[in-house]
């Protein structure tokens, strides 16, 4: 109902406000500063992304909101306050505050990182839960300040987290977004798609960032978009790797290593393949399902020509595997 959205959004602007007051006035804020300085984010990204801090009190937030006149119900159903056996407290404590803005510049929900580097006892980051304005799976952090360079640039990058789309903004790559509180949806896709449909998927070098590559490619692809794949050293993501290099080296890296799926599927599984046709056969078969996910059918038999030459293989072959898979499906 519309009355209930619109002062969904009205309490978490206030607290997207007080985060940020936080940060910048509170005595407490310093705390939040010298974090992001140590992460290596300008004062600039800081304002432009409306960062914040959540002091690390029991109820500082819902105390404002409550003293603002604000109803404690709008706290809970956006999840900025939390009752629990009779008690309320913020859910928000001590963390460095993330807004996250839909298309329209409104800030729908909140992406929070602890400051400790290695507490077992509360998770790394922290999400506002769904509510009425907050629906994570057609929300990307971002988009709201990558959208015109997406278009412009008629392409997008996908990343895992908050900080790399910080700090690729900070070094000059605007197009970049993160589906942030949820593995990539088609939902986000198409959000994407309204700007470009391309994408360039730059995910953590470790096998968790493969896995979702793999993941991510076939969703892409399955959505009638084109999808690049660049890989960062074991270890290293977009926020770590351009903070090693720079930003130029970073760019360099970028355009140098970016590959189509078919590239990175297939040198994914080359140390498998080389002397082993089973594995050779099991790799072709795993490229020929993704290819199988593409709508378009002159995209399909680029892909299919260009997988033959990859491996060496009949064209053919790869069709009737494919025509096989559709016979499979239904
Ligand atoms: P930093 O350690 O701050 O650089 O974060 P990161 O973004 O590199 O973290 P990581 O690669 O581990 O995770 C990628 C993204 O997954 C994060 O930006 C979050 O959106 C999300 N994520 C990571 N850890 C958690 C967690 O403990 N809980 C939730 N809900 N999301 C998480
Ligand atoms: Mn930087
Ligand atoms: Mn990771
Ligand atoms: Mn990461
Ligand atoms: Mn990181």
């Amino acid at each position: 109902e519309q009355n209930e959205r619109d002062s969904q959004f009205i309490i978490t602007d206030f607290a997207n406000k007080h985060f940020q007051q936080n940060l910048h006035s509170h005595e407490q804020g310093n705390i939040g500063q010298a974090y992001l300085k140590e992460r290596g984010l300008s004062a600039a990204i800081i304002k432009k992304f409306e960062l914040g801090y959540s002091l690390d009190a029991w109820s500082d937030l819902t105390d404002a909101a409550l003293k603002a006149g604000f109803k404690q119900q709008y706290l809970e159903a956006t999840g900025l306050a939390i009752v629990k056996d009779d008690k309320r407290y913020d859910r928000f404590r001590g963390r460095v505050m993330f807004p996250i803005h839909n298309v329209s510049g409104r800030v729908v929900g909140f992406g929070a990182r602890t400051l400790k580097s290695n507490d077992k006892k509360s998770p790394k980051y922290l999400n506002s839960p769904e509510s009425e304005i907050y629906h994570k799976s057609n929300v990307l952090y971002g988009l709201y300040q990558a959208r015109q360079a997406m278009r412009m640039q008629d392409m997008c990058y996908l990343v895992e987290g908050y900080l790399d789309v910080l700090s690729l903004h900070q070094g000059g790559i605007d197009n970049v977004v993160a589906s942030s509180g949820t593995s990539l949806t088609d939902g986000q896709i198409k959000l994407i798609g309204r700007y470009t449909q391309h994408i360039t998927v730059l995910y953590d070098g470790d096998a968790a960032g493969i896995k979702a590559s793999l993941r991510g490619i076939d969703l892409i692809l399955e959505n009638g978009l084109n999808v690049n794949v660049v890989t960062f050293p074991e270890g290293e993501d977009p926020d770590s790797y351009i903070h090693k290099v720079g930003d130029t080296a970073f760019k360099g890296y970028v355009q140098q290593q970016a590959q189509d799926f078919i590239s990175f599927k297939a040198s994914l599984y080359a140390a498998d393949t080389k002397d082993n046709p089973v594995k050779k056969a099991e790799a072709i078969r795993e490229i020929v399902s993704s290819i199988a996910k593409i709508p378009d059918s002159i995209k399909r038999s680029v892909f299919f020509r260009s997988c033959s030459l990859i491996f060496d293989i009949d064209e053919q072959v790869l069709v009737s595997e494919y025509n096989k898979m559709q016979l499979q499906d239904r």
